[in-house]
Formats: C-alpha cells, structure tokens, sequence
C-alpha cells in the first residue's frame, strides 16, 4: 500500500495547533507546573528500564491531544502498519523498509514481494555469529598463523555511523579485539591508522551497501596494496571480507564469496547497523552482546507498533519536535548524552534524522510550505555544558533540548556518578526556571554589591528560563538498552516523515556533489579546467598551480 498524500496544514489539526499556538507561545512552564501538581505525573511515559518525562515542554493537555489529533489526522496508524509490514513505503526508489525486520523474532513472518525475509536474515545472523566466534576464539588466524588483534572497518555514512557509535558506546563490553574506523577519502585518514596495524593480525572488514561509494573503494585499495606488500594475492582471502548487497563487485575486488555477507536492498544505509554492516560491533563485543542490542531494538520495535499513542515514547518525541520545528519556529534541537559512551550517538542521528528528513517536496511531488528536518546536534555533558550550553540559555534561539542519562554508572564510580548527574538535573532545571530579577538581585544583595554595579549586571545575569526539555533517564547502558535507545530516535525520525508528507528514505540531495566530485577529478587530473563558475574555476586554479 503506498503512503497517503496529505499536506498537514490542510489537517484540522493543524489549524488549531496554530491557533492554540497564539495562546501557548507565551505560556510559562513555571506557572504551569505551580498551577498543577500532577503536570509531571501526566507528562512522562515508563517503559522498560526507561523513564521519560516530557513535562518540561511548553505543553498543556490540549496541545498534546491536538498533537495527537494530527497524528490520526494524517494517517500514522496505517502508515505504522506499512512500514513494518514491508509495505514499498520507500516510492522514489521502489523499496519497502524493513530495518524492523533485521531485529525481528525467528517466528516473525515478513513478507517482501511474496517470499518471507526472516528465515535469510537468520541464515545471516548465523554467519555473524560464526565468523565472530572463530575469530574471537581464535579458529580463524592471519596469513602466518597469528591470531587477529585489529579489525578495521572501511566503510562511510550508514556503513561507518552506526557500527563507529556502538562500537564506542558499548565499550565497556568489549573484548580483546581493537576495532578501527576509515571512512574519509582523506588518504590521511587511512595511513593515520595504518601505521598502528600489523598486517599479520589485521582483518578488514568492507562495508558497503552499494561497493560503488568512491570513499569506501579508495580506502580499500590503498589498504590492500599496503597489505600486499607484505603478504600474497592468496593471503585477501585471509584478511578481507565484506558487506555488500553487490556480490558480483565484492567478488570483483577479490574477495572469497565464503566471506561475503549479504544485505538487502530495503535496509536503508543510515538504518543498517542492525544489518552485516554490524559485523564489527559483534566482533567487538561478541554475538551475544550484539544479539542483545537488536532484542533490545526489537523491544522497542513493539511499544512503537503496539502501544497507543499517548503512551507511545516514539510517537511523542516526534510530536514535541513537530510542535516546536513547525509552530515555535525552532531550527534545531540538541541531543545531550550524560556518557561519554555515547560522544558519537549526535553525530550518528544527525545522518538519520537529516538524511532522512531533510526534504522539501512532498510525497504528492510538490514542494512543501511548511518546515521539515530538523537539525540535530549535540555533545556529552558535562563537557558540552562548557563548551555551547550558553546559547542554550541566554542566546536567541529555542532549541529543544534531550537530556539522556543512566541511573547507574558501568564502574560503579558513586562519586563521579553522583556529581554528573547533578549536572544533569541541575540543567533542565535551570533550563526550566532561569533566574529572574529578584533572584540576582538578592544574591547582589548577599554579596554587598553596590547599587551602581548591581543595576549595571542585572540585566547580563537573568537567564529567562522556560527552555524545553525531555529528560530520558535509563537504568544502564547495556547493548538492550542501546538497542531500544537508537530504535526509539529511529521511529522518531518515521513518525515526522508521515506528519511531514515526506519521502524519508530516499536521498537522492547527495547525488549531485558525488556526480560533480566524478568530474572535477577528471580535470584534476589532466589539470584543465573547463566549463565552471567563475568562483569554482578561480579556486581550482588556485589549487593546480599550488599543489
Ligand atoms: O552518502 C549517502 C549514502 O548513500 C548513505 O546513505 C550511505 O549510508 C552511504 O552513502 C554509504 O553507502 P554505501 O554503503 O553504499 O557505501
């Protein structure tokens, strides 16, 4: 069943989300939690080991159900059952999106084109479980018989993001192995890392959904050359495998087909960790772990599918965002992890969230009049809190703000636990109140400030306060609660796809920089250069006659 084609600001909905807008625009957070005792109990959701209170929002009940309203308004419900039914929601390139499937039970029956996917993507998950096995216990060796010590994933966008994230978040999991990362083109990326490997105890791993992405062939090519410099062409086979959807190109660059694991044209890339692309988390941390963080993905695979909602935690964070991107105006919305396991969750969502939302034509082919994508960024806290946090608080903009933090730390480290998550309330707390006047001028008054310098501060130290918050407080970082972590932001980023009238799993917008990085590389090197801007062809001057 293809998506329906509804422009949101034709729904009632919406019509009274901008009217309800003019009356909340001014609204106080402060007055509304003073006026309302149970605003809290109201506005959080439990589930599993996770605790989420949206209450620090510029909400009240009616904006949630008019937010809701929208939702049923523009077909979420079917929408829902499409996307994880394998229904082609992903036109523009005639695919279904099955992400969800990669994570589903065995029993599952998921059919795409009449044939049942789950029982291949159990014959896949076996192969993971068996490559990790044997390397980790060491059954499989180099090409001297050495154990493996380094695994080296090349790959870039979804083929890097997603297994880079985990990798890093679940490091407290880890085992022996070292687990590398190259992506850029930038040759000096590769030899940064190359120099650390032995080419003996190093495995590659290729990752690439397409193996045509110019980055992911360059960096395997510069490897395989360094690692035949030492080795024979026979010895690839030992050292190389590769993720791929295209096996007759895998098996091109020279790579066993025994080591080839495959991947399906309906896991999107940004959404493909959950697929072989994960090969290297689950050597990593093992399969068991790896395991765990798809059943914790699946987990929330069902509160998403199953749950009504106005408890449904995907389908409100998605609401909250759309309230403040489309009514309030907000450009961004900030995503502030209290780990530093999870220093590369922002950078990872930002490829999910703005490659899949940053549209502007509607799924009816017209543009759209309306805002779409949000951007998102973000950094650990504490470290961001010295770094951005200012803005946050006396800059200009709104910007929507995630906290997420755990309840128990992994070493069990009390004192530094305790101290980083009193950073972490004390900020949406802040964040929520500000400091008025009266406020600073009592604390002047404290400190025997003189009234001629009291009244020249005052207006530099009131913070307004009423900045929007959603506090995501989870039990522990494990791999299950990652898992259902990623999932929750992943049917965030659907829901707003559906209300945005958007096609979210195409991204045909990076095509023409590839296209025109192919041809610029032609006259780089025959060094003329043709046809261009005249800005274009005065930096590319620039750059032949100084290189
Ligand atoms: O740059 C866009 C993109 O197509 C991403 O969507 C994808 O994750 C990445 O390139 C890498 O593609 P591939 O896995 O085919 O090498």
């Amino acid at each position: 069943m293809a998506l329906n084609t509804i422009n949101p600001t034709e729904t009632v909905a919406w019509k009274k989300l901008q009217q309800h807008y003019s009356a909340m625009k001014k609204a106080s957070m402060k007055e509304m939690f003073q006026a309302d005792d149970s605003r809290t109990e109201k506005f959080n959701l439990k589930w599993n080991d996770f605790l989420i209170d949206y209450s620090k929002n510029i909400i009240n009940q009616e904006t949630l159900e008019l937010l809701l309203e929208l939702a049923k308004e523009t077909g979420l419900k079917n929408a829902i059952a499409d996307y994880f039914d394998g229904g082609i929601i992903n036109q523009t390139e005639n695919r279904a999106v099955l992400h969800t499937a990669l994570r589903a039970k065995e029993s599952t029956v998921i059919n795409v084109e009449g044939q049942n996917v789950v029982p291949e993507i159990y014959e896949v998950k076996n192969k993971i479980k068996a490559f990790t096995n044997e390397v980790t216990l060491g059954q499989r060796t180099g090409f001297t018989g050495k154990l493996f010590t380094d695994i080296v994933n090349i790959g870039i966008g979804g083929s890097d993001l997603g297994p880079a994230m985990a990798v890093e978040a679940l490091q407290f999991y880890k085992n022996h192995l070292n687990v590398h990362f190259v992506s850029n083109v930038d040759g000096d990326h590769v030899n940064e890392i190359i120099k650390k490997l032995n080419p003996e105890t190093t495995l590659f791993v290729i990752v690439s959904k397409t193996f045509t992405t110019q980055e992911t062939l360059t960096n395997s090519e510069t490897i395989r050359k360094w690692f035949l410099q030492s080795a024979k062409q026979e010895d690839v086979a030992k050292h190389f495998v590769a993720v791929s959807t295209n096996i007759a190109k895998v098996t091109e660059f020279g790579i066993n087909p025994d080591n080839v694991f495959p991947m399906w044209d309906w896991v999107g890339g940004r959404f493909s960790l959950w697929s072989a692309v994960g090969l290297s988390i689950s050597l990593a941390v093992g399969f068991e772990n790896y395991d765990e963080l798809l059943s914790g993905a699946n987990e929330m695979d069902e509160h998403f599918k199953t749950t009504d909602f106005d408890k449904n935690a995907p389908v409100i964070l998605a609401l909250l965002s759309v309230w403040y991107n489309n009514f309030f105006g907000a450009e961004s919305e900030a995503l502030i992890p209290y780990t530093q396991y999870l220093q590369k969750l922002a950078p990872y969502l930002q490829q999910g969230t703005m490659e899949s939302n940053g549209k502007s034509v509607g799924r009816d082919g017209k543009p759209v009049n309306y805002q779409t994508g949000t951007i998102i960024w973000g950094e650990p806290g504490t470290n961001s809190q010295h770094a951005f946090f200012q803005l946050i608080h006396q800059g200009t903009k709104l910007i929507p703000t995630d906290f997420i933090g755990f309840v128990k730390p992994l070493y069990g480290d009390e004192d530094h636990h305790d101290k980083l998550m009193s950073n972490f309330f004390a900020q949406t707390e802040a964040l929520l109140h500000g400091k008025t006047e009266e406020q600073v001028q009592a604390e002047f008054d404290k400190q025997g400030l003189g009234a001629d310098k009291a009244a020249l501060l005052l207006p530099f130290k009131v913070f307004a306060g009423n900045k929007p918050t959603n506090t995501i407080l989870i039990q522990k970082l494990t791999p299950k609660t990652l898992g259902s972590l990623i999932a929750l932001y992943e049917h965030k980023i659907f829901v707003q796809g559906i209300i945005w009238n958007i096609f979210s799993y195409d991204q045909w917008g990076v095509e023409l920089g590839k296209q025109l990085a192919n041809s610029i590389l032609e006259e780089i090197h025959t060094e003329k250069v043709k046809n261009h801007d005249s800005s274009t062809t005065f930096l590319l001057n620039h750059f032949l006659s100084n290189k």
